[in-house]
């Protein structure tokens, strides 16, 4: 394998999500978390999420155990020195990717490539920032990263055909379906799928549909897997604020606008899944509508 050892930085949904499927592809892992404590939760996350699959019969416990001895989780990233491949997976915003990737220019050596699995911003401003653009580039997993198949690789204003080359081999070695897609915000998917949550919002605001009644009908009507507000709640409703926000920032349509709603939820701390809130109550099982959200807001 031409990816001998790989960096991520940020061990949020994503970066365990990523670091579980590199691991398991037999690659080793450095993963670092990317704000100040110790990584204690992270790792009990994702012993917990590996852990799940075992006890459902969908991961023999010695796999579970392989891919856990790949992963190093650690606080500092000077760690990533030596790693063949960087993928950062921290907060979506441009400032501070920008300042990790100026950083990581001084730890990693001249071959190491620099990815970015944001969703929505410009790869080629976090590549500004960086000495040596061509090794510059995005790869954007989806969530759940062991489960979706699909890594949008983005080829930025100056990456290198060699570079776009080792990812796309990269990808395919780790099992997933590689897709080469130029600089655009929101890529192709999320370009796509961002606006049709918005509406989805806008249409609850209008007391078109409950949340219930519109994610039943998207998902009976036209053959989704999930409702579009269960998909944001899956997505983190702060990541969909922001994909939101930076499709509108460059389309500059209304459409595109982080409806009112939304803006509360986040405002709030109620980001979905992972803080068991968001579009439904995760507090019961199966989820149920959020009963705040039972009257349309405008
Ligand atoms: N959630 C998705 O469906 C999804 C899918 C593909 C890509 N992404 C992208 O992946 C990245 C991470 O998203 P996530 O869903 O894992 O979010 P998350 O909230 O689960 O994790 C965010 C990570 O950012 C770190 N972080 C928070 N504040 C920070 C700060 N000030 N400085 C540095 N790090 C900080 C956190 O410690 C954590 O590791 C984002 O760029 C997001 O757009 C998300």
């Amino acid at each position: 394998m031409e990816i001998e050892k790989v960096g991520i930085i940020g061990t949020g949904t994503m970066g365990l999500g990523m670091a579980h499927v590199i691991a398991k592809a037999g690659i080793p892992v450095v993963a670092v978390k990317a704000t100040p404590g110790s990584t204690d939760r992270a790792q009990q996350s994702l012993a917990g999420d590996l852990g799940k699959l075992v006890e459902r019969g969908k991961m023999p416990a010695e796999t579970r155990d392989e891919i856990l001895s790949r992963i190093t989780l650690t606080t500092s990233e000077s760690d990533v020195a030596g790693c063949s491949l960087v993928i950062e997976s921290v907060k979506e915003d441009l400032e501070i990717k920008s300042a990790l990737f100026k950083r990581l220019e001084g730890i990693v050596d001249a071959e190491c490539l620099l990815t970015t699995n944001t969703s929505t911003l410009s790869v080629t401003a976090m590549m500004s920032v960086c000495k040596e653009r061509g090794r510059v580039a995005g790869l954007h997993f989806f969530n759940p990263a062991p489960v979706m198949s699909l890594v949008e690789v983005i080829h930025a204003f100056e990456t290198s055909n060699h570079t776009v080359r080792k990812l796309i081999n990269f990808c395919t070695e780790i099992g997933k379906e590689p897709v080469l897609v130029q600089d655009t915000t929101g890529f192709i998917v999320n370009r796509l799928l961002t606006p049709y949550i918005l509406d989805a919002v806008r249409m609850l605001e209008r007391g078109t549909g409950t949340i219930d009644a519109i994610d039943r009908a998207m998902m009976t009507g036209a053959g989704y897997p999930m409702g579009p507000f269960a998909l944001a709640d899956y997505i983190g409703l702060d990541v969909v604020y922001a994909m939101a926000s930076n499709i509108y920032d460059d389309v500059r349509q209304q459409y595109c606008s982080p409806p009112h709603t939304l803006q509360r939820l986040v405002q709030l701390g109620y980001l979905g899944r992972k803080t068991s809130k968001g579009f439904y109550s995760y507090a019961t099982k199966p989820p149920t509508p959020n009963p705040q959200l039972r009257h349309p807001v405008a």
